[in-house]
């Protein structure tokens, strides 16, 4: 769990600058890279009305220091002003933050990415992004199985050229779609974004990404919890007794042990949530620590894999191909 590092470094700011605790780590000396990605993030999908930036601030203020938007997710207009005031309030400069966003469908192909991140960069405010995935391995109007992400990733490799993102990756990509992009690229994706947590564990596929140096996120790392998923089969996340368990012996929540358990697989997790005290509840993982047999319990939950994000039905095309609970 390297993103630890950071609560010592915020206990010496306090004493220099006497700010709450989590509030005013040092400023880092060095650019953030995929080995110092802060493994907790902070999700904006399903952020609405009108205190967005307000959460994405309380998140800074917090010390959230990755922040994982898209442009699809329709807000990152209100975003981009709270991540400027959450440095605002913290101190912080943008380079003490990670920004990932995503290219939408809608704008794959050779002329239209870079379209795509220059509306995420006004959007959000910044000069740079940290991290720009190829939101999915599907072009709008794309029916049934394509290889036009070649081209969007050789356009995509052009914005590491010109400094728009810092890295680039993918998500929700199958095995065959990125073994494929492996062999018609020489810049391989320093990241893939994938929902990852207890009831959906890919070890395998996990360990695919180890092997090749991928950093791996895992989205949703709550499970079903989001309301737009169907959570009413397995037993929601939260309410797992294994889950709850474990907390109450090490003084967590059971948000905090979902959380603790992917970073403890080296995974960045990144939950969304639009409450200040869950907010602050999620951040507390850093603190929850697991004993090796609470993480062979929740391996164990892992047995009857449950994917609750598949637009596979809607789309018209394969998802998740040879992948556990895929098409
Ligand atoms: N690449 C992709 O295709 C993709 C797909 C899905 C998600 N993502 C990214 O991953 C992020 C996280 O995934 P997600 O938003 O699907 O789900 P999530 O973070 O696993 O769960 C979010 C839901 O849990 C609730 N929640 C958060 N913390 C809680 C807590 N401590 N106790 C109880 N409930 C809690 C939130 O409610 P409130 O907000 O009301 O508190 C929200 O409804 C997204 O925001 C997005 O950035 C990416
Ligand atoms: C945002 O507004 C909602 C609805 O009023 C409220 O429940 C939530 O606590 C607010 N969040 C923040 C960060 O202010
Ligand atoms: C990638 O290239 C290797 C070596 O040529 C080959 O064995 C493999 O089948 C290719 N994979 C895909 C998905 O094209
Ligand atoms: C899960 O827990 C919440 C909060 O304690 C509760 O409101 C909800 O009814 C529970 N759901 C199930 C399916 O047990």
């Amino acid at each position: 769990m390297k993103s630890i590092s950071l609560l010592p470094l915020a206990a010496i700011a306090i004493a220099q600058h006497e700010a709450p605790a989590a509030q005013v780590p040092l400023q880092s000396t060095k650019p953030l890279t995929l080995d110092t990605i802060p493994l907790l993030g902070y999700g904006t999908w399903n952020l609405k009305g009108d205190n967005i930036s307000e959460a994405v601030s309380w998140a800074i203020q917090t010390g959230y220091r990755h922040i994982d938007c898209a442009a699809i997710y329709g807000n990152e207009d209100k975003v981009g002003p709270g991540i400027a005031d959450g440095l605002l309030k913290t101190g912080l400069s943008r380079e003490d933050i990670w920004v990932t966003s995503k290219l939408w469908n809608d704008h794959h192909g050779t002329n239209s990415v870079e379209s795509g991140i220059d509306a995420t960069l006004r959007d959000l405010g910044v000069g740079y992004l940290d991290l720009y995935h190829m939101h999915w391995p599907v072009a709008s109007g794309t029916f049934g199985n394509s290889i036009e992400y070649r081209d969007t990733w050789a356009a995509m490799t052009l914005l590491v050229q010109n400094g728009k993102a810092r890295h680039i990756g993918v998500s929700n990509f199958d095995p065959e779609q990125l073994k494929d992009l492996l062999n018609h690229t020489t810049h391989p994706p320093s990241a893939h974004q994938m929902e990852l947590h207890p009831y959906l564990q890919q070890d395998d596929w996990l360990k695919f990404h180890e092997k090749h140096g991928i950093h791996v996120t895992a989205y949703s790392p709550l499970a079903g919890t989001n309301p737009t998923y169907d959570n009413t089969d397995p037993t929601p996340l939260l309410n797992n007794t294994v889950l709850s368990k474990i907390a109450e012996k090490r003084g967590c929540t059971p948000a905090q042990v979902a959380l603790a358990w992917g970073m403890s697989r080296g995974t960045s997790v990144i939950p969304k949530s639009q409450h200040k005290e869950r907010i602050t509840e999620n951040f507390g993982a850093l603190e929850c620590v697991l004993k090796k047999k609470d993480v062979k319990k929740l391996d164990k939950l892992g047995e009857a894999a449950h994917r609750y994000n598949n637009p596979s039905k809607g789309w018209k095309v394969d998802l998740y191909k040879g992948l556990e609970d895929g098409n």
